[in-house]
């Protein structure tokens, strides 16, 4: 018996995924550059299903059915491109690598092509959940060619989580488009990670709570609208006593956030595309502004406010506040991801459908979240929506949110307690919505000292005012 699929890479990430597609009933054939994990696997896993191992590159191919279906597991990066090169030689036309690593889009289209040159199909595939998405089922975001997908899809579908039965895995579009939505998905996790540790920040600067408080006001939130797996986890993490000095966890944590780049990708291809995706670029500078020790101990006297807690009924309102604070920004930050994914897919002629992301990524992966089952209704209902701000609902909840909202934004600030997620999701909704923007007074300024030209606002055209005409003071110095 052959193999309906392989897997190269036996990591905690590849070996989950073998053992999930062994689980459904799959033939998995299996390899590893070191052996003993390939034994190991068979070893600790074997009677969960059907497994072949392999110990050479051409042993691992020849135990796959054709079209052969090669998953690399392995680290994004140069061990992508050595892993190709050590299978694609040994494949056929019409076959297809599956890349399931964290890999940057760029790299994705770049190997999709040569390989394409080859006969050989290659798919970029998103994967999120973790390891233990990896092994029960985690959200798919696969690229690559409609054909790859006819052989690939439903063996992906099958091993992928359900929502209301529906497979948390769809083609998502041709070469990279399956890694852009993987970053974006990635970006979007460290505006919503931001937005919750500043909503923690904020409960306890603005009322003193304890870390075990705020895991009961955060256990509460999960019941509601900003239900969600980063909402309970975060309960269970402020929850956890380091079992060491007795002390809140959290209290014992090095306050330097770390990042592997997925996040910092994102906000470099929004600058390239020129999206405005400024929650998820302030949680990336918040994590790296968090790692400058030095920078911070050298600030660390300088002076802020008094800090007096809050009392009576703003104190009693505060954490609902909070919420809906943290629900709005939390709006702003999917609207701008998706506005990320709508400038990708015109850039690069993905044609990706919104709905069916937001729908894939209501399960399995970290940002899962009832909202995702608006966020899917929205777009489905308007593929072309220009923001998730406009659209019914969500209007209606960010309408209704803005006085708490800008009453949280105003807290901090008074208090001193830095909130650039809030803040800066405050400052979109109000620039988007703002008459005109101060843009005109650039525009005047880059015309006065460089000529670089300005619109009208009445007249059509390209216009330059002759400053020195108009009595520009002669410089001086
Ligand atoms: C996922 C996660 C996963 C990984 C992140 C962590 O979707 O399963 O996003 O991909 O945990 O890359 O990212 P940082 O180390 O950059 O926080």
């Amino acid at each position: 018996k052959k193999a309906s699929i392989g897997v190269t890479g036996l990591a905690v990430m590849g070996r989950n995924l073998a053992r999930n597609l062994a689980r459904h009933g799959h033939t998995v054939a299996l390899h590893n550059r070191s052996e003993q994990r390939t034994r190991d696997l068979v070893e600790e896993f074997g009677s969960e299903g059907d497994f072949i191992p392999a110990y050479s590159a051409r042993e691992f191919v020849d135990a796959l059915e054709r079209p052969r279906q090669v998953v690399v597991m392995v680290k994004a990066g140069a061990p992508t491109d050595a892993v190709i090169e050590e299978f694609a030689p040994l494949l056929e036309p019409g076959d297809v690598i599956v890349d399931a690593g964290n890999a940057h889009f760029a790299d994705t289209r770049r190997r999709e092509a040569a390989l394409r040159e080859r006969g050989l199909h290659f798919v970029g595939t998103g994967v999120s959940g973790g390891e233990e998405g990896a092994l029960h089922g985690p959200s798919i975001m696969p690229g690559g060619s409609k054909e790859s997908y006819e052989s690939l899809g439903p063996l992906l579908e099958d091993i992928s989580a359900k929502v209301d039965g529906t497979p948390c895995c769809a083609h998502i579009g041709p070469d990279g488009a399956g890694h852009f939505v993987k970053m974006v998905h990635n970006g979007i996790e460290y505006a919503d990670m931001q937005l919750i540790a500043e909503s923690f920040d904020l409960l306890r600067g603005a009322l003193g709570y304890e870390p075990a408080q705020i895991a009961e006001v955060f256990r509460t939130w999960n019941t509601g609208r900003l239900g969600s797996y980063l909402i309970e986890i975060t309960a269970e993490v402020l929850a956890h006593t380091d079992a060491a000095t007795g002390r809140p966890f959290v209290d014992v944590v090095l306050d330097q956030a770390e990042q592997k780049g997925t996040g910092r990708w994102t906000v470099q291809i929004g600058l390239d595309l020129g999206v405005p995706i400024t929650g998820i670029a302030e949680a990336t500078f918040a994590r790296s502004l968090s790692g400058h020790a030095d920078l911070r101990a050298a600030a660390n006297g300088l002076a802020g406010p008094s800090r007096s807690p809050l009392t009576g009924s703003d104190a009693e309102r505060f954490a609902d506040d909070v919420e809906q604070a943290l629900y709005a920004s939390k709006v702003v930050a999917y609207a701008q991801g998706f506005n990320q994914i709508q400038a990708g897919s015109a850039e690069y002629d993905w044609n990706i459908d919104l709905g069916s992301v937001a729908s894939l990524w209501r399960g399995g992966c970290i940002i899962r979240a009832k909202f995702l089952d608006d966020v899917s209704a929205a777009f489905g209902a308007e593929p072309g929506l220009p923001t998730l701000l406009t659209s019914g609902d969500f209007r209606k909840a960010v309408e209704d949110a803005q006085d708490s909202w800008r009453s949280v934004v105003s807290t901090a600030v008074r208090l001193g307690i830095p909130t650039p997620g809030f803040s800066t999701a405050l400052a979109y909704y109000d620039a988007l919505r703002a008459d005109r923007l101060p843009a005109a007074l650039v525009q005047g300024q880059r015309d006065y000292f460089g000529a670089h030209t300005y619109r009208r606002v009445d007249t059509e055209g390209t216009f330059h005012t002759e400053w020195a005409a108009e009595g520009r003071p002669e410089h001086k110095s």
